[in-house]
């Protein structure tokens, strides 16, 4: 049976059984405990945690699914992938195990046909209910056997969802390794489907497979995942999932480009298998947005990348081997997944940009790892230094795991507890060097502590308005809680009810005054999130003296306020036209929105050239003409999610969310304070793009007055280069071009001019070349000429002396200093003499020295009045050197 009706078949099953059918979520999920999907569960959460009622209580779905738990299995087993479609079916609040049982067995035995007396399965050890409901269906008990937590309980996410599991397992049957049943690891049994029977709430834990249960769901539900490369494999009758018609396409192009039969020799199998299954991963990674990085998500695709790319050239690939693998993969299973298929040109180039970048390390990575794998052997050592895989790592970028699979293959383990502390100290040097929090910052931890123990979370009413009245609750000097502050002083501040917005998602601390009915002024600095939801203002005491317990009136820098407010609507403009013109990758991975001006980093493989960023600037600021509403909603986090609202990994939200909409093309999870209507923003100016580190480029922009003042200092900079050029603005570039065309070739005609002159005084001082025994002398103090004027004209001079051995020595002034140069004719120098030797004596005497092999030689100095001495005796020099 093809996949393709592998799918259809299941699809068909639930549809038919009253499922609604949801399509895949991306592999980068929108929760953001979570960095990849790796579960056909993982979108519907919400549902099984109760915090959201859908429309259907029963689904199916195929999901994209990514893990990486398995990858050193990956190519050694006949099971494991980092990427594969896991079929589900899920029931949230309806039916329960009876129903989810009967279905696995009809949909696998009918449906599929595959063998009863095959299938085993495995339940949870204390699970009596599901033992029996399998053995109502017909499988007899020595085929159904009882594991453990770790085995038979499935959970995510904490806190999440939780419940015991049955898996019905394959028989491959003997020659794929000894019985005992799915108990017994190993090849035979071969687990296809997982049912889940959710019904608890899952606390954190210590340790994998071992934590608290906090308590019954609302609703007893079910969540199943039948992987696709499995049954496949078994539906095809092939050993690997990667000969069935998912993956075997690729393999084969692995093998064209390898120029050698699959399954080879010795390692090459493994190798074979992991680029070819490594290359679809790949493949629907970029698709979903995930770009190569350092660490998260895009970490785990560098290091499939650059996995692949190793094994290629264990397979004696030296070629390029991701573009044609990802192609393969997009040819075979874009009908399918057509996101493959619209992201193509994508895949492709950040796949070749990563090959080449780490194929130049490759080698000389390779090259080290070789000679300590050597060394390690003539030690009769059995591990590789930590030293060594910490090197790999940091110069050559080699991800641990690739150091650590090499020396496996050579016999070898890593020491990788060393490895581990190395890059623990480097770490923390990198903090020591940037943020480390002096005594002071803990004591003032302290001091937030208590304090918002004592008064609870600030009020925040700064959406809404600029002012309030507030009770100071108290100040914090030197990050001691003190009862008052004198004039003068700064000192932090915090109130029961605040409009100040405290810094953060990006967005700067709001500034202003805080006042008293006696006089007090307070000047607000910054303001900023001590503790989540708790404000603490920094005050220079202006004027008067502050108390704690003192009524106040506080008041945010309105125009500061609504400048701010113009960047963070801005910023998610920009945002939105990023993803619109560069692809859905280009999403947002940290920004800092100021008055007047905003950052933001967003994830992109290469520069964003000019045109492009004209482009982007000129669709955020027609968007923005275009005076879209910008609407603030509140929603819990599914039903934000489920409307499709961007939220940004690694930020923490809460299940109560805050949207911003800007017209229908903007709908970002935000905190932030933004303008009403787009055409508040003013202009949009970007005026910077640049990389700030692998793959995550950064744009800065101008917003508002900002970006006008930016506009008049370039219209003032083109007034005054016009006026210069006596042209109107629009005339200026041609009126230049014009003017540099004429300054080169006045410059060109100058130069000739030049020539001719100097070969006039050469020809001069030719002529007055004094005959001494052995040769002719020249010694002479020339004028208005620079250095390497003195050395041509020396050079020429005794160009035309060359009828026998001749020396020219000149002398001028030039900017306070004194320079010589010395010529000597070549029949002179091929008796082994240099030119620097005739002037040795002479540039002491001007304060200098010379040196160096050649026909010419020059040396400069203080001494201007020694000139006339010192051309004197090079002139003796140059005899006597002339006369040996
Ligand atoms: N969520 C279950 C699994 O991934 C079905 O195995």
């Amino acid at each position: 049976m093809r996949s393709t009706q592998i799918r259809s078949t299941f699809l068909d099953f639930f549809t038919s059984r009253g499922h609604r059918q949801v399509p895949s979520s991306p592999l980068i999920p929108s929760d953001p405990t979570l960095l990849l999907a790796n579960a056909g569960m993982n979108q519907f959460k919400p549902y099984f945690l109760g915090e959201v009622t859908p429309d259907f209580p029963r689904a199916t779905t195929i999901q994209k699914c990514a893990r990486t738990s398995d990858i050193d299995n990956v190519g050694r087993t006949n099971r494991h992938a980092t990427f594969f479609e896991m079929m589900g079916n899920f029931s949230f609040g309806d039916y329960f195990k009876a129903d989810a049982i009967a279905f696995a067995w009809e949909l696998l035995t009918e449906g599929y046909q595959l063998e009863k007396d095959r299938l085993w399965i495995t339940v949870y050890q204390d699970d009596d209910e599901a033992e029996q409901l399998w053995r109502r269906i017909g499988v007899p008990a020595e085929r159904i056997q009882r594991l453990g937590m770790e085995d038979n309980f499935w959970s995510m996410g904490v806190p999440g969802p939780c419940g015991p599991c049955s898996e019905v397992n394959y028989d491959r049957g003997p020659a794929f390794g000894r019985e005992g049943g799915p108990a017994v690891d190993g090849e035979r049994y071969v687990e296809i489907w997982n049912l889940v029977f959710m019904q608890y709430q899952r606390g954190e834990g210590d340790k994998k497979g071992d934590f608290p249960i906090l308590g019954d769901l609302a609703q007893q539900s079910i969540d199943t995942g039948l992987g696709l490369d499995r049954l496949a494999a078994i539906l095809q009758d092939v050993e690997n999932v990667c000969g069935t018609d998912l993956l075997r396409p690729t393999l084969t192009t692995v093998q064209e480009l390898s120029g050698r039969e699959y399954p080879g020799s010795g390692e090459e199998k493994v190798s074979f298998q992991v680029v070819a299954e490594h290359a679809r991963s790949i493949a629907y990674l970029i698709a979903d947005g995930v770009l190569p990085a350092k660490d998260g998500r895009g970490y785990v695709l560098r290091r499939l990348m650059r996995r692949a790319i190793r094994h290629a050239r264990l397979l004696g690939i030296d070629k390029a081997v991701l573009a044609p693998t990802t192609a393969s993969v997009i040819a075979n299973l874009g009908d399918v997944w057509p996101e493959l298929t619209a992201q193509a040109a994508l895949i492709e180039q950040v796949v070749t940009a990563e090959e080449e970048s780490f194929t130049r390390t490759l080698a000389q990575g390779t090259r080290l790892l070789n000679a300590a794998i050597t060394r390690s052997r003539e030690n009769r050592s059995t591990t590789l230094t930590g030293d060594t895989a910490f090197e790999l790592h940091d110069t050559f970028g080699f991800p641990v795991e690739l150091t650590i699979e090499a020396a496996r293959d050579a016999g070898l383990t890593v020491d990788e507890n060393r490895f581990a502390d190395l890059l623990t100290e480097q770490q923390r040097r990198a903090k020591a060097g940037g943020k480390a929090k002096t005594a002071e910052a803990l004591r003032r931890q302290d001091a937030y502590r208590e304090l918002s123990a004592r008064h609870g979370r600030t009020d925040f009413v700064g959406y809404d308005r600029l002012g309030a009245e507030a009770t100071v609750l108290g100040l914090i000097s030197d990050g001691t809680v003190v009862p008052g502050a004198d004039q003068g002083s700064t000192v932090e501040l915090v109130l029961d009810r605040s409009p100040f917005y405290a810094e953060s998602g990006g967005q700067v601390g709001d500034t202003g005054t805080i006042r008293t009915a006696d006089g007090t002024l307070l000047e607000v600095l910054d303001t900023k999130p001590g503790l989540e939801g708790f404000h603490v203002h920094t005050v220079r005491v202006a004027e008067g003296e502050i108390r704690t317990g003192q009524q106040a009136e506080a008041l945010v820098n309105g125009a500061r306020r609504e400048a701010v407010a113009r960047s963070h609507s801005a910023t998610h403009v920009l945002h939105a036209m990023l993803r619109r013109t560069l692809g859905d990758h280009a999403r947002q991975h940290g920004s800092l929105v100021d008055a007047g001006r905003l950052r933001f980093d967003f994830a992109h493989f290469s520069a964003v050239d000019r045109p492009q960023l004209a482009a982007i600037e000129t669709l955020v600021n027609d968007s923005l003409l275009a005076d879209p509403e910008v609407r603030v909603w509140h929603a819990s986090r599914a039903e934000a999610e489920a409307a499709g609202a961007t939220a940004l990994f690694g930020e923490k939200y809460g299940d109560h969310v805050r949207i911003v909409d800007i017209g229908d093309f903007s709908r970002e999870l935000c905190g932030g304070t933004h303008i009403g209507h787009g055409s508040n923003a003013g202009p949009v100016r970007i005026v910077g793009e640049a990389s700030i580190g692998s793959n995550i480029r950064r744009i800065e922009a101008l917003t508002g007055r900002d970006a006008l003042d930016h506009y008049d200092t370039e219209r003032r900079l083109l007034e005054e280069l016009s006026a210069l050029l006596g042209t109107r603005p629009q005339d200026a570039p041609d009126a230049l071009r014009k003017r540099l065309n004429t300054l080169a070739s006045a410059e060109r005609e100058l130069g000739r001019l030049r020539e001719t002159e100097l070969r006039d005084r050469a020809q001069q001082l030719a002529a007055s070349a004094r005959t001494v025994t052995g040769g002719r002398v020249v010694t002479e103090k020339v004028t208005g000429i620079g250095p390497d004027e003195l050395r041509t004209l020396a050079h020429h001079a005794v160009g035309l002396l060359d009828t026998g051995h001749a020396v020219v020595v000149l002398g001028t002034e030039h900017q306070g200093k004194a320079l010589l140069a010395a010529a000597i004719t070549r029949s002179l120098h091929d008796t082994g003499t240099e030119a620097s030797r005739i002037l040795v004596p002479a540039a002491r005497m001007v304060g200098g020295g010379t040196g160096g092999k050649g026909p010419v030689a020059s040396a400069g100095g203080r001494r201007v009045k020694a000139l006339d001495e010192a051309l004197a005796i090079a002139a003796e020099d140059a005899a006597r050197v002339l006369g040996q």
